[in-house]
């Protein structure tokens, strides 16, 4: 852990070119998704940073005022932040960013969403497990050649399904090559969804 890009974090190095960027949901640390980083990808490096915004002791990647409802001035903030962090660790790691494929759960999907929507050229591919609407850009941002895969729970509690496909409609008309799927599961992961977000990580171009 190099303790001046800014963020406690975990980086581990891979066999491969590929880094995934993990960013853990609400009340998790850095800890928390390196294992299901091996599971997506077993030779990609792992870079996993902790949120820095604490709700009631409980790690974040941004402030909110309510559920679902986010503190934008933080969000913009926090966003650039975790840009800067990704882009200093990649220096500081000597990593390739054009092979950055961030990996993002619920709160961590969001803050992902957000530097794709915010910071354009930072994450070129992302799997968004539970993702919603971080912000409405405006002007939209030009995503050609990002690739974006979104999963979904229909029973989803906290994440209403029409906001994840909000997230792939705004995604999509911003130029990024989109896949979302929605599956019989809450807010929780499920092995199907895992497995089919490891195949499409599997063939997405080196
Ligand atoms: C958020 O605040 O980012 C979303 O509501 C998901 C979560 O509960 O963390």
């Amino acid at each position: 852990m190099n303790p001046e890009l800014g963020f406690v974090h975990v980086y581990e190095r891979g066999a491969s070119p590929r880094t995934l960027l993990l960013l853990h949901g609400t009340g998790g640390n850095e800890h928390d998704l390196l294992s299901l980083g091996t599971e997506l990808d077993p030779v990609a490096a792992r870079l996993s940073p902790r949120g820095p915004v604490l709700e009631n002791g409980h790690p974040r990647f941004f402030r909110r005022l309510a559920e679902g409802v986010f503190d934008q001035e933080d969000l913009k903030r926090r966003t650039n932040d975790l840009a800067d962090f990704l882009r200093g660790a990649a220096q500081a790691y000597q990593f390739d960013l054009s092979k950055v494929v961030a990996v993002g759960y619920s709160n961590g999907a969001n803050i992902a969403a957000s530097v794709l929507l915010r910071r354009p050229r930072t994450i070129p591919a992302a799997v968004l497990l539970r993702a919603m609407v971080p912000f409405e850009p405006e002007p939209l941002p030009d995503l050609n050649g990002t690739r974006v895969w979104i999963a979904g729970g229909k029973n989803d509690l906290i994440i209403p399904r029409e906001n994840t496909e909000r997230l792939a409609t705004i995604l999509s008309e911003a130029g990024a090559e989109v896949t979302a799927h929605f599956f019989d599961a809450g807010h929780g992961l499920t092995n199907t969804e895992l497995v089919l977000a490891k195949r499409w990580l599997d063939e997405l171009p080196a």
